[in-house]
């Protein structure tokens, strides 16, 4: 029936029925707070081996509100460097992606320049110069007492890049813990390459998008998934399997694609998968792998307020493909996750139908995460796993997120 304020305002037991509290999704300070307790701290995902294929090849980007520039040296090694001249603070390299060997306007082939003064610093991270350094800084300072802040960065899983801010963050291996056990033959037996990318920038929460990724039973939403998977033996065999950190893996099924009108069983697949297989890695705090047969999927997240992420979808396939085999790829990849594919927008239109009713400012409200079936598809242990580390992290719970946990 109908609530009146104070029925609609009271909250679950929590051992009954798993919530949490829509403020985690709304809150200002909580966002500020997961910026500095967990974005700063953690491992994040960014671009692909193959997105900087030659030496001297650059990426932009932001983690955690910080410019960071990737670059790939002339020893062919990737590096990630902050994107801030040591001189006064300005952003160095300004485009999204390019080469050092054109140079910038003022600077040198090879070099990153800052616009403003001109310090100009190498795929290294040297300062390779400062114009009129004797006669302004006497020996005060030279090029060598100066040098781009490097981060921590490993290519890893699948040939993607890693970056971290804080340079007293865990290996990236003891990060990543067993995530990767269901699709290590997938993604790290030969090399991968990006073939498809598309960005959205989403008036929502990014944890709603972790959410949405992670749980199954809005496939309801999908007359793709319905038809293809759901209504098809095995899907409700599929399971979860947490990792440390807040990371799930959920198992593979066969897809029935043929059982959509104009889709087509998938004839390509990766080493190792199953023919019209679809396993998922989830990764804390906000980067997925999801591979459906051919193509893999690759999410990744930039919380850019309470309110606003920006995420990131890259499709990969085989390097050795052939111009056929990609073809088919990114036809099997378009059909169901292209920008006009049959699923991924919609769940771009759940989550942002979530923003619009939490957004800042709106009253506290109960996110039901209580689905339990025993670790099978419609679970929702993939949240809740997920939230426990978010809890531990932050030192919040998430039902209950104004008050402070004790001091661990
Ligand atoms: S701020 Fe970069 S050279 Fe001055
Ligand atoms: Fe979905």
């Amino acid at each position: 029936m109908a609530k009146n304020a104070s029925e609609w305002s009271k909250r679950p037991n929590q051992q009954v029925m798993p919530f949490v509290d829509s403020r985690i999704y709304s809150d200002e300070q909580i966002f500020e707070e997961e910026i500095e307790k967990i974005w700063r701290k953690v491992w994040t995902l960014t671009v692909h081996e193959s997105e900087l294929p030659k030496a001297l090849d650059y990426r932009t980007l932001t983690i955690a509100r910080e410019p960071v520039v990737i670059v790939r040296g002339p020893d062919s090694k990737v590096r990630a460097f902050l994107n801030v001249c040591p001189h006064r603070g300005n952003i160095i390299v300004r485009k999204p992606a390019g080469s050092l060997t054109s140079a910038e306007p003022s600077g040198n082939v090879n070099n990153m320049t800052c616009m403003f003064h001109g310090w100009q610093f190498d795929a290294y991270g040297n300062c390779a110069d400062i114009p009129r350094c004797k006669a302004g800084y006497q020996d005060r300072l030279t090029k060598k007492d100066i040098g781009l802040r490097e981060l921590k960065c490993e290519v890893a899983y699948g040939g993607f890049v890693w970056v971290s801010l804080s340079d007293e963050v865990e290996p990236l291996s003891s990060f990543i813990g067993g995530a990767f056990d269901i699709m290590k033959s997938e993604i790290d037996t030969e090399a991968l390459e990006v073939f498809h990318y598309h960005k959205a920038f989403i008036d929502s929460n990014y944890k709603l998008w972790h959410d949405t990724n992670s749980e199954f039973y809005h496939d309801y939403m999908h007359y793709f998934n319905r038809a293809t998977s759901m209504m098809q033996p095995g899907y409700f065999e599929r399971r979860y399997t947490p990792y440390d950190n807040g990371h799930a893996t959920v198992g593979s099924m066969e897809v029935k694609y043929e059982a959509y009108q104009g889709a087509a069983s998938r004839v390509l697949s990766f080493p190792g998968m199953p023919k019209n297989g679809w396993k998922m890695v989830d990764l804390f705090p906000g980067a997925t792998y999801n591979i459906r047969g051919s193509s893999l999927r690759v999410d990744t997240m930039t919380p850019i307020g309470p309110n606003k992420v920006l995420i990131e979808f890259r499709g990969l396939g085989l390097k050795r493909d052939t111009a056929e085999e990609r073809e088919q790829r990114i036809r099997d990849h378009n059909t169901i996750w292209g920008p006009f594919g049959r699923n991924l927008h919609e769940d771009l239109l759940g989550i942002t139908g979530q923003g619009v009713a939490m957004r800042p400012g709106t009253e506290a409200r109960t996110i039901l995460h209580g689905r339990l079936e025993e670790g099978t598809i419609h679970d929702e242990m993939g949240m809740r796993h997920f939230y426990e580390e978010w809890a531990r992290r932050m030192g919040r719970q998430p039902n209950n997120p104004g008050s402070a946990m004790a001091a661990e």
